[in-house]
């Protein structure tokens, strides 16, 4: 395995040969889904209770939706959350009287979403799918958002973003979580060895791990620079109200992949972004 890991979602370190190189949106999806569907377990069984049954975080750094109020006004609103995984959010969104619809790649992940629903009483209906190829009607959802689902995951960004259009209605918000571009530069080590800027921050090929017995690419993670982000935002109809970089809090001792205080404290590990569709 090679030693040059960018920054990626904390996932299994089994036997896999690390490479930057480009992949197809088809390749990224084969290789995503059955990833997580091997992960869900163990991410939630480390994660789930910081995560919260029925809760909000933004990332790593906890920042709750509480906190942000990046989603504007939940009640009586159609919200869409785009990589729902076991529906946390989602369910707090219902909380505040929105009604809350997931969506994600993972059937493990989805499983979570139904245990944690009978646990709780509160069910989030999800669907299987992906964030290129949304499954619903023009214009059926006022809210669409993603808590580090999806969109770092996916080649076809474009189409991401233009699906999430699709079905906002004017003038409806999008807020998405991703890990910090800038991070893209370091090491993934939450450590000290994470803080020397390694690799090209321009560099957009993708990170890509490969199981060296098949061949077969088993996960895939996207870079974009904060300005490719910017660009395809405005370009397909988004207004930029605000990106929210949460700081390290005190008293915040959690290490989770490559986030820890080492690193937190000094450099942004992730970006909130809160656009507002075109009405
Ligand atoms: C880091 S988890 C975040 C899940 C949830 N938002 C949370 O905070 O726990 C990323 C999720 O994105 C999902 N995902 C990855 N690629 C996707 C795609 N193309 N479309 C929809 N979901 C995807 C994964 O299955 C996984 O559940």
């Amino acid at each position: 395995m090679s030693e040059s890991r960018t920054p990626q979602w904390e996932h299994l370190p089994q036997s896999v040969s690390v490479d930057r190189r480009e992949v197809s949106e088809e390749e990224s999806r084969r290789a995503n889904g059955p990833e997580w569907d091997r992960y869900a377990d163990e991410y939630q069984a480390t994660h789930g209770e910081f995560l919260g049954d029925i809760g909000f975080v933004w990332g790593p750094e906890g920042l709750t939706e509480q906190e942000a109020g990046a989603l504007g006004e939940l009640r009586g609103r159609r919200v869409l959350e785009v990589g729902s995984g076991a529906g946390q959010c989602s369910r707090w969104v219902r909380q505040q009287g929105g009604t809350g619809i997931g969506i994600d790649l993972s059937m493990r992940q989805l499983q979570h979403a139904r245990r944690i629903d009978l646990e709780t009483g509160t069910p989030v209906p999800s669907v299987l799918g992906t964030a290129t190829q949304l499954p619903f009607r023009d214009a059926s959802f006022d809210v669409v958002f993603s808590s580090f689902g999806a969109l770092q995951f996916v080649a076809d960004l474009d189409a991401a973003v233009e699906e999430t259009a699709r079905v906002l209605r004017p003038g409806g918000r999008f807020a998405f979580s991703i890990t910090h571009p800038t991070r893209w530069s370091f090491p993934d080590d939450p450590g000290p060895e994470g803080l020397t800027a390694s690799q090209s921050y321009w560099d957009r090929t993708p990170y890509v791990e490969t199981d060296p017995q098949t061949g077969i690419v088993t996960y895939v993670e996207h870079h974009r620079t904060l300005g490719d982000w910017v660009r395809l935002l405005a370009a397909t109809g988004f207004r930029l109200v605000d990106l929210l970089e949460p700081e390290w809090p005190e008293g915040h001792e959690r290490v989770w992949g490559g986030w820890s205080r080492t690193r937190g404290s000094l450099t942004p590990g992730t970006a909130l972004f809160v656009t507002d569709l075109a009405p």
